[in-house]
């Protein structure tokens, strides 16, 4: 079993590589893709003008746009992401009210009491030793703070995810699975692990609901075979299975995605946890 250690550090190295080339490669499509969470999370997070906000995870910074967008010139974003590159990107928006940091959030020395929201779009689930992660981001709170932040359910009731890798499963070699309290884009799909985990870090009035939308995989099937290929999970099995298997594995995901295909593009049901709380 790896060690916390290594489960940061092996997250570290993946949003510094290849995770984050991808996720820059690719941001304009996910966008799109979430854009029906994105306006949910927004709207929960409610921030306004003149307040101190930290986007968690913020990865091109486009929800940290947003939230400067809302808080003004006399409010403040500050961006936190681990990622260099993705960081970058970030700064290249070039806002007035917004400052980009490269950390882990986990650890980042905040200022204390300081922040009104800590706010993050899918970038929660990736900290090896999440309650002392969210100490600390609690710890930069003020006591009339809040927390508000947008994580995916369960792979099971993802079909945008679950349809495409049942599909190919037969024709390529085992995923490897992480473990039920290892760190990854699912880790916080239980939601009594995530109401453990914010009690356990202090904070108290937890909301966590369910939002279903849609989510936008691509403008048609050969597209999305296509990016499979490049982007995520089962492009990482394609690089370890044979040609012939890859062929089969995609003519098995194209006949599964048939059924969701619309003139408005490829469209399976996503399910995420909208979650908000405050320091206990
Ligand atoms: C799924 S992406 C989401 C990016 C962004 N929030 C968005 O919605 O476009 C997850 C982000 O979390 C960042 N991340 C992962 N672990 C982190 C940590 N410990 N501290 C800060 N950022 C982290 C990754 O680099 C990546 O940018």
């Amino acid at each position: 079993m790896k060690t916390r250690d290594e489960l940061a550090a092996e997250q570290a190295a993946f949003w510094n590589g290849p995770g984050g080339q991808t996720w820059l490669a690719s941001y304009e499509r996910i966008q799109r893709s979430i854009a029906g969470f994105s306006a949910d999370v927004l709207a929960a997070a409610a921030a306004r003008p003149g307040e101190q906000v930290l986007d968690v995870g913020c990865g091109t910074g486009e929800t940290t746009a947003e939230l400067a967008h809302a808080v003004g010139a006399a409010g403040r974003v500050l961006g936190v992401d681990i990622s260099e590159v993705l960081v970058s990107a970030a700064r290249a928006q070039d806002l007035p009210n917004a400052v980009f940091e490269v950390g882990d959030a986990a650890a980042f020395s905040f200022e204390s009491s300081a922040l009104d929201l800590v706010f993050s779009r899918f970038g929660v689930m990736f900290f090896a030793a999440p309650v002392p992660a969210f100490r600390n981001l609690r710890r930069a709170l003020k006591p009339s703070g809040r927390l508000v932040f947008l994580c995916w359910r369960r792979p099971q009731e993802n079909p945008w995810a679950l349809v495409p890798m049942r599909a190919a499963a037969p024709f390529l070699p085992p995923m490897e699975r992480p473990g039920p309290e290892d760190p990854g884009q699912y880790s916080f799909g239980d939601k009594a692990r995530v109401e453990r985990i914010l009690r356990e870090a202090g904070f108290a009035d937890l909301v966590i609901r369910p939002l279903d939308r849609p989510v936008l995989l691509g403008p048609d099937v050969p597209a999305v075979v296509d990016n499979l290929g490049k982007f995520g999970p089962l492009s990482r099995q394609f690089g370890e299975a044979e040609p012939a298997q890859v062929d089969k594995a995609k003519q098995a995901i194209a006949e599964a995605l048939r059924p969701y295909a619309t003139a408005d593009g490829v469209r399976l049901a996503g399910a995420c946890w909208l979650v908000s709380a405050q320091p206990g």
